[in-house]
């Protein structure tokens, strides 16, 4: 990794702690990609995203745990008058999704992040500042003893809805039903949020969601996706 010691020391997360892989290789090309764009689109470490130098204005909207990606790019290029901030803590995903928002001509709309979602939403987002949050597929950490290794927890739970504006959004998707059950039991039990499904706690999938890597892959096994949608209530 030939990234310079400044963007290594504003922009990636050495030292900082959070569950899953964070390096991993990256190609020569994508690392001319990141050493070009970080410094435009990169959101450092010591600065709010108030200070991010785009619309504060306008309804700002992050994806947590992008991936490659894809539904980032699907985000900035079905809404237009959305600012996005994605949060991602695998370095080579960081590295493809910086070269598809490039692609697609759409990443001076989008801030980026490769510092884990916990230390973004509490230390660089404001309180009330997100119109909305999405979370695709967080990791699983399928056995019992790694169950407190998941993003979704009752604190980060209570994190989010403080982040959020009164109406804000967080919707979240998973192909395992243990997790997606998880998530909705702590979510539904957060103080401020409202599920809009009905009775099972799961929501329709939404006709116009592109089709992300872990989507595809649980249906290829056998497991279709089960959504949820929150809404903040008026205090
Ligand atoms: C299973 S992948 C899902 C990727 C993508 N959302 C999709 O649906 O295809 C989960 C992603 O969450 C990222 N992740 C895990 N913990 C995170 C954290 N604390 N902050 C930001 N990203 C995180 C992982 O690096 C991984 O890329």
């Amino acid at each position: 990794m030939r990234l310079s010691k400044t963007i290594r020391q504003q922009y990636t997360q050495h030292e900082m702690r959070s569950y899953g892989r964070k390096n991993g290789f990256v190609t020569a090309g994508q690392e001319a990609r990141l050493r070009r764009w970080l410094p435009i689109v990169g959101l450092p470490r010591e600065r709010k995203l108030s200070e991010a130098g785009l619309d504060i204005q306008a309804p700002w909207v992050m994806e947590i745990g992008f991936g490659n990606g894809d539904f980032l790019v699907h985000l900035a290029k079905s809404h237009p008058d959305w600012r996005l901030i994605g949060v991602e803590v695998y370095l080579p995903g960081v590295a493809k999704a910086v070269a598809r928002l490039e692609d697609a001509g759409v990443i001076e709309r989008v801030r980026i992040s490769q510092l884990p979602a916990q230390f973004v939403l509490a230390e660089q987002v404001e309180p009330g500042q997100l119109a909305g949050i999405y979370i695709n597929h967080p990791d699983p950490w399928p056995k019992k003893r790694h169950h407190k290794r998941r993003l979704i927890q009752k604190d980060f739970a209570a994190l989010m809805v403080s982040r959020l504006r009164e109406g804000g959004f967080i919707k979240l998707a998973s192909d395992k039903p243990d997790l997606a059950e998880w998530m909705r039991d702590i979510l539904d039990a957060t103080p401020g949020l409202v599920n809009m499904a009905g009775a099972d706690g799961f929501v329709p999938r939404e006709p116009e969601r592109p089709w992300t890597k872990f989507e595809l892959r649980g249906l290829r096994e056998g497991r279709p996706s089960q959504f949820l949608h929150y809404i903040k209530r008026a205090a």
